[in-house]
């Protein structure tokens, strides 16, 4: 029998993921003074500009974690005072805006919570903002949970029989739901309902709970594991693409001067040029950029300032990261271009299969540096000319 719990799980997946964790220590192993004596979750901002301006006279650039990592904890804060509350400040998508707007507001008349919603995209393109934006929109009370969080059934039991008519639940990373989970999920999701067992064997019986009228919205950056079954449950499923560069222009002008950071706009250019086409990315380097000026500078962001704080986090002038050069770089010198298998890839960088596929495979594409095949990855001739390498033999003869 599934016991529900009196009260909700009370971990948020936000906060102690077991990401956030290995971030942690991975952080605390660096050799730098920025997470000296410190508590890294409550990173004074004096202290942190203190420990900038030493590397930036010792020249420590080699040592700070690439562009591409995850969001830490205290960068969640930082993301969390930008984020846009309402669709009008959404920047970008405008296809998935427009299409929103009709949904929410014929729910709004019909007086009835929206139907489920799934996001799916790469990382730092705006789920989770767009999420809450929705929840925002409609007046309705968010509840955040994850795929990974949700260990038992009587976890989501317990949430899903709290939520108010209206209520929305945003389960992040929802492809990593496990299967009795799901299963629980699909009456809820179609009927409202809950079927819990009850007892053991001959003598179980089935009891059903009906719920409120609920809104789910699950966000992924892999579609292809969610189930068929849970993907059709959803009445609008919607692909967040890369940003235009004006967009991430004007998402970077908005949030300078949230943050009251004068910048020039040839540094807006340079960095929208920069940010791997996504918002996260961008909001990542104006905060260093930021950190610069206030340390070297008058405290406004200049092109110059913009370039040694690129050149501290190791990205190039395609934005590209060390991780990713270090993946082209691999595929062109020990495999000799491609075809090669992601899982090959990963074992000889020893970076995460998933990272690989989910952070900078999307990008390389983007860019037509890497190419795809049934064989394998490719390392593209545009690869080769980026990195200065010559292009081999075999590939002119193509
Ligand atoms: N369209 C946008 N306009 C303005 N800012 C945006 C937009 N999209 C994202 N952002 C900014 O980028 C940050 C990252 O977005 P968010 O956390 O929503 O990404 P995500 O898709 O949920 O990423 P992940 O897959 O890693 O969970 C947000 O805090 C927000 O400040
Ligand atoms: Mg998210």
């Amino acid at each position: 029998m599934v016991s529900l719990p009196t009260s909700l799980p009370n971990h948020c997946p936000l906060n102690d993921s077991p990401e956030s964790f290995f971030l942690f220590h991975t952080f605390l192993a660096l050799p730098l003074s920025v997470t000296h004596n410190t508590d890294i979750f409550g990173l004074s901002s004096l202290s942190r500009l203190s420990s900038l301006s030493l590397m930036i006279e010792r020249e420590e650039f080699e040592a700070t974690e690439p562009v591409t990592t995850s969001a830490s904890p205290e960068e969640r804060d930082f993301e969390f005072s930008l984020r846009p509350k309402t669709l009008a400040d959404f920047v970008g998508q405008e296809g998935l805006k427009e299409n929103l707007n009709v949904f929410m507001g014929a729910a709004k008349k019909r007086e009835e919570p929206i139907e489920h919603v799934l996001l799916y995209g790469n990382p730092g393109l705006g789920k989770t903002t767009l999420a809450h934006i929705i929840a925002n929109e409609m007046g309705s009370q968010i509840r955040v949970t994850s795929g990974p969080a949700l260990e038992k059934v009587g976890d989501l039991a317990a949430i899903l029989s709290n939520l108010q008519k209206g209520d929305i639940l945003f389960i992040d990373e929802i492809h990593r739901i496990n299967k009795t989970i799901e299963e629980v999920l699909y009456p809820a999701m179609e009927d409202y309902a809950l079927d819990i067992i009850v007892g053991k064997g001959p003598t179980a019986r089935t009891l059903r709970i009906n719920l409120e009228h609920f809104t789910i919205i699950g966000a992924t950056t892999r579609l292809s594991l969610l189930s068929a079954p849970l993907r059709d449950r959803f009445g609008m499923v919607h692909h967040l693409d890369f940003y235009e560069r004006v967009d991430l222009a004007t998402i970077l002008r908005r949030n300078a001067g949230l943050l009251k950071t004068p910048i020039h706009e040839d540094a807006v250019e340079l960095l929208a040029m920069r940010s791997r086409l996504t918002p996260r990315i961008a909001n990542r380097m104006l905060r260093r950029a930021r950190d610069f000026a206030q340390v070297k500078g008058d405290g406004s962001i200049t092109p110059e300032l913009c370039r040694d704080a690129l050149k501290m986090m190791r990205v190039d002038e395609e934005g590209l990261d060390a991780v990713d050069r270090h993946i082209l770089k691999t595929i062109m010198e020990k495999f000799q271009g491609g075809p090669v298998g992601l899982s090959t890839i990963a074992a000889a960088t020893q970076e995460e299969m998933e990272t690989i596929e989910d952070v900078h495979e999307p990008y390389l594409l983007q860019l037509g540096f890497l190419a795809r095949t049934p064989r394998g990855r490719i390392a593209t001739d545009r690869a080769y000319q980026h990195l200065g390498f010559d292009i081999p033999e075999q590939n002119r003869l193509l």
